[in-house]
C-alpha cells in the first residue's frame, strides 16, 4: 500500500526537495505550505514530474490549520506514515556572536511560536492518524546550533556563533524528540532529529556548501529506514551528533 507523507515547510529549501526525494520513492506526500501561492507553484512543479504530491494550507503557528490538516488526514486517508517536521524560522540570523543578553522578547517568542509550539501541537493533533501507520516515522529537522555539545565545545565553529532565539528553538526541538521517543518506545513509531548541515536555502544562506538536495537526505533517510532503525538519536547522514 502506498505510504503517506506530510512535509511541513516544503514550498521551497529542504523541505521542497524532502517531498521531492520521498515521492519518487512512491510516496504520497502532502506539501504542507503557509503561502497558498507557493505551495500550489511547488505542487505544479512535482507534478510535473509525474510525482504524486498535493498541496496542504498549513501554517503550523496556526491552531485551525493544525486541526483542518488532522481531519483532513484521518478523512482522506485514515493514517499517516512519515511527518517531517521541517518549517521553521531564523528570525535572529543576522546574528554573528552572542546575541543572549539583548535578543527581544517578541524574536523570542515568534520563533518558539514556530519551531517549538507550532512543531508540537501539530505532532500531537497527527498522533492518532501517525499510530495508526505500520510503521511511523516523525523526523525533526533540527539544527546542530541546538546542540549543547557544539556550543560548549571551543573548537566547533558554534563556539563563537551563538544566536539564542533560533539555538534554544532547536534544543526545545531537541528536547521534543528525545522525550516523544521515549513515550513512544514500546510502538513501531521511531522519532529522530536530523541536522541537515549548512545548506544553500533562505535559511542558510547562498554561502552555505550544501544544496538543498544533499540537506534533505538525512531527513530522507531517516524517514524511509526500516523497523531496525533507530528511535531518539539526533544525526548528520548517518553519523551521530552530541545533544
Ligand atoms: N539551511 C541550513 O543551513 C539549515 C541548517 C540547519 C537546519 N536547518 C533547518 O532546515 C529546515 C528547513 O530550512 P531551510 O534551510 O530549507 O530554509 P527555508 O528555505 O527558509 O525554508 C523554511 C520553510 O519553512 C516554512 N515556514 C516558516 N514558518 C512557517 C510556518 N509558520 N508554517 C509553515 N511553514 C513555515 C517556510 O515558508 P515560507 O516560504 O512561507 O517562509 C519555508 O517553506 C528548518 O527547520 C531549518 O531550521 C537549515
Amino acid at each position: 500500500m502506498t505510504k503517506i507523507a506530510l512535509v511541513t515547510g516544503a514550498n521551497k529549501g529542504i523541505g521542497f526537495e524532502t517531498a521531492k526525494q520521498l515521492a519518487e520513492r512512491n510516496i504520497k506526500v502532502l506539501l504542507g505550505a503557509r503561502n497558498e501561492a507557493e505551495g500550489k507553484k511547488a505542487e505544479e512543479v512535482l507534478r510535473k514530474l509525474s510525482l504524486d504530491v498535493t498541496f496542504v494550507k498549513l501554517d503550523i503557528s496556526n491552531s485551525a490549520d493544525i486541526q483542518n490538516i488532522k481531519s483532513y488526514i484521518e478523512s482522506n486517508y485514515g493514517v499517516l506514515d512519515i511527518l517531517i517536521n521541517n518549517a521553521a524560522v531564523f528570525l535572529d540570523s543576522a546574528w554573528f556572536g552572542n546575541n543572549t543578553e539583548t535578543v527581544s522578547q517578541q524574536t523570542l517568542r515568534d520563533t518558539f511560536d514556530i519551531n517549538y509550539f507550532g512543531t508540537v501541537e501539530l505532532t500531537q493533533a497527527l498522533m492518532p492518524a501517525i499510530k495508526k501507520s505500520k510503521a511511523g516515522r516523525i523526523v525533526n529537522i533540527s539544527s546542530v546550533s541546538g546542540s549543547f555539545g557544539a556550543h560548549l565545545d571551543e573548537s566547533h565553529f558554534l563556539y563563537a556563533l551563538k544566536p539564542y532565539a533560533y539555538s534554544a528553538s532547536k534544543t526545545a526541538l531537541n528536547q521534543f524528540t528525545v522525550f516523544l521517543a521515549h513515550a513512544l518506545r514500546e510502538t513501531n513509531i521511531k522519532v529522530n532529529a536530523a541536522n541537515p548541515g549548512w545548506v544553500k536555502t533562505s535559511i542558510g544562506s547562498d554561502q552555505a556548501p550544501l544544496t538543498p538536495e544533499e540537506g534533505a537526505k538525512t531527513g530522507v533517510a531517516l524517514a524511509l529506514m526500516d523497523d531496525n532503525g533507530p528511535t531518539g538519536t539526533f544525526s548528520q547522514s548517518g553519523e551521530v551528533l552530541p545533544w
